[in-house]
């Protein structure tokens, strides 16, 4: 059996913060687990967000020649992808938000790929545009998309938009959205490695999605290094 590719992607622009710690603990996990490794640090890349400028309607590809055309064979060829994202005013921070953004082309080859016409364009779909892989968009989805997500504050709907969000970009990718670890209450820069709970369900997570599909319940905790004050509850 080929080895499982799992692709973690840190969105943080704080390197060696919270979700960065969590995220290397899933890819230690998955590691461990035997499976290949590619990590993409999206606050070196040079991209930009999506233009929607259209071009890709016809093809499934994005015209855009930046750095995300590395990203895109790595979202393909995973077996597996883990978001590391702190929240954003409920969202992702702008740099990740443009990676998720920049999946169109992908949204848009899959439904080529189905046989179905662009909303704005009457595009069909042709063989030699498609010399990318699609059919892994619409297999049956044995991969896995994970949300490692952390905030400063407590509130109920702190991930609600998160969630829906990743389960929408991992449904473009023909992956099954299976949660995470997301913690609330976290703000300082070491909040989360100061808990090895934490980086232990992240490890244990990312080791389970080495080995394939499994469900998991999100885990949200409390973290007891945070405390409010710089953020209200939202
Ligand atoms: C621009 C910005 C917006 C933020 N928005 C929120 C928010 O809406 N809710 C929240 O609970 N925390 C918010 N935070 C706090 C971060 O989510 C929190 O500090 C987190 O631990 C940072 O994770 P990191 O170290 O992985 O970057 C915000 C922080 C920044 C810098």
């Amino acid at each position: 059996m080929s080895k499982k590719r799992v692709v973690g992607i840190y969105g943080s622009p704080r390197p060696g913060g919270n979700s960065d710690a969590l995220l290397d603990a899933a890819l230690e996990g998955a590691r461990s687990g035997g499976a290949r490794v590619d990590g993409i640090y999206v606050r070196d890349l040079k991209m930009e967000g999506c233009r929607e400028c259209g071009k890709c309607d016809r093809t499934g590809k994005c015209v855009v020649k930046d750095e995300m055309q590395k990203v895109y064979p790595l979202l393909l060829k995973a077996s597996a992808v883990f978001l590391g994202s702190p929240v954003f005013f409920y969202g992702f921070p702008a740099g990740l938000k443009a990676l998720i953004d920049r999946a169109q082309a992908l949204w848009v080859r899959k439904n080529l790929a189905r046989g179905r016409e662009p909303g704005a364009t009457k595009a069909k779909m042709k063989n030699s545009d498609l010399n990318t892989p699609s059919p892994q968009l619409l297999a049956p989805s044995s991969k896995t998309g994970y949300l490692l997500a952390v905030g400063a504050t407590r509130g109920k709907n702190l991930f609600s938009g998160m969630e829906r969000t990743a389960r929408y970009f991992f449904d473009t990718l023909g992956f099954s959205y299976e949660g995470g670890v997301m913690i609330r209450e976290a703000e300082d820069k070491d909040a989360v490695k100061k808990s090895p709970a934490w980086l232990d369900q992240a490890f244990q997570l990312g080791k389970r999605a080495a080995m394939g599909k499994e469900k998991v319940k999100s885990e949200s905790s409390k973290g007891e290094a945070g405390r409010p004050g710089s953020w209200d509850t939202r």
